[in-house]
């Protein structure tokens, strides 16, 4: 009998840890998501043009490769036969396959939200009692991504019901993107490293830099406040499985230096980088921003390890990441609503990380200093850093030996 017992707990933990789709998102998802800057005012014209100017504008190729159409994009009921969600025909005439059809035919990826509750946030019909199902429309449809979100789930325990939804996408056959969106509430980064691809750490964001947005039953949170709640995760991200701190704001309403702190930071933290913004009247900053090599290949460094605070004084942070081949990211991050000098000598800091046991030692090594921003050499860790960091802005180099 014991025997039976433990064969029976193996083959059930054995099916826990294999339940995922694996190999997805080995590094950070990239892309773009309506809701950040639409909400539910999506239709088939916008996402089309969202995809053209993805390819246009070479932020396919900068490396964001998923459409994600968030809340609203389905009729307010199900199918009365078959119970299959609908997308809305007034916003999607041609139905969804023919635009992830084009979306496809761009070199891009789709992907669609939904909720773990009877509703979505926006009233929406939900996958509870559905999730099979569900699974297999995404699939026939082609969907390659699906966010999904915790609204009208009282009474529900997450790690359940993520698990069944993820095991209904194994089940449908198609790999996608699992996305859990349930704001950090139940912990997920101690369950949903095998359950999905991603997990939301926090409330939403939003384009604010360092506060909060009242609405009234909860609040939003402005991007230094997320950052600060991302204390202790770094330890449960790793290729595969990541923090999610929500996506971009960058293009949205702050200023540019805010901008460039935030992607920056989210960069340093290798979060995801879904895009939140209207790709139709994005400036050259903006574009300048979402587009920086040097700071994208930080976040996409194949070792996946988020970065760290080094230390915090006085509104400036010093925030390290390491990087493949012993390189390493720093981000020096001005908080304050003045400039700040940065004085630092390399050789005075060793800088050592038990979690992926690195050490960044500028006694015994030289390392070439690079300014992601500029993108101009900045001599090497010989001599001491003496510099300026405008107000909410950031110093971010790459180290390279
Ligand atoms: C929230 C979610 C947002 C967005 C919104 C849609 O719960 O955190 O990112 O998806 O729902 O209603």
């Amino acid at each position: 009998m014991k025997y039976f017992l433990f064969i029976i707990m193996t083959l059930s933990v054995t099916q826990l840890k294999a339940q995922k789709f694996e190999n997805l998102a080995l590094t950070p998802p990239m892309g773009w998501n309506s809701w950040n800057i639409f909400q539910t005012n999506i239709n088939e014209k916008l996402v089309k043009q969202m995809a053209d100017i993805m390819v246009s504008s070479g932020m396919r190729d900068a490396g964001y490769n998923y459409i994600v159409l968030d809340d609203g994009w389905m009729a307010m009921d199900r199918d009365s036969v078959t119970g299959d969600l609908v997308p809305d025909p007034k916003k999607f005439p041609h139905g969804m396959k023919a635009l992830v059809d084009y979306v496809h035919s761009r070199g891009l990826k789709f992907g669609l939200y939904n909720c773990a509750g009877t509703l979505t946030c926006q009233k929406y019909p939900g996958t509870r009692g559905y999730e099979y199902q569900d699974a297999r429309l995404y699939a026939s449809l082609g969907i390659d991504y699906l966010k999904y979100d915790w609204c009208n789930t009282e009474g529900i325990n997450a790690k359940e019901a993520y698990t069944t939804m993820s095991l209904a996408l194994k089940k449908a056959g198609r790999p996608m993107i699992f996305s859990i969106c349930e704001w950090g509430v139940n912990k997920p980064w101690e369950w949903a490293p095998q359950v999905g691809q991603l997990w939301r750490t926090t409330e939403d964001i939003y384009q604010v830099f360092d506060s909060l947005h009242n609405y009234g039953t909860w609040s939003a949170l402005g991007v230094m406040k997320i950052l600060d709640l991302q204390k202790g995760l770094r330890k449960y991200a790793g290729p595969g499985h990541w923090n999610d701190p929500d996506m971009l704001e960058v293009g949205n309403g702050m200023t540019i230096s805010e901008d460039r702190a935030h992607f920056s930071m989210w960069c340093m933290l290798a979060a995801p980088l879904i895009t939140g913004n209207d790709l139709r009247i994005m400036s050259e900053e903006t574009h300048a921003i979402l587009t920086n090599e040097d700071a994208i290949i930080i976040d996409q460094d194949t070792l996946g390890i988020q970065g760290f605070k080094y230390s915090g004084k006085d509104n400036l942070e010093i925030w390290f990441k390491p990087l493949q081949n012993g390189d390493w990211a720093v981000c020096f991050l001005n908080r304050a609503d003045e400039a700040k000098e940065v004085k630092f000598n390399w050789k005075d800091e060793i800088i050592s990380d038990s979690l992926s046991n690195r050490k960044l030692n500028a006694i015994n090594n030289i390392y070439k200093i690079r300014n992601v921003w500029t993108k101009k050499n900045s001599g090497t860790t010989d001599k001491t850093l003496k510099a300026v960091v405008p107000s909410h802005d950031v110093l971010m180099f790459r180290l390279s030996r």
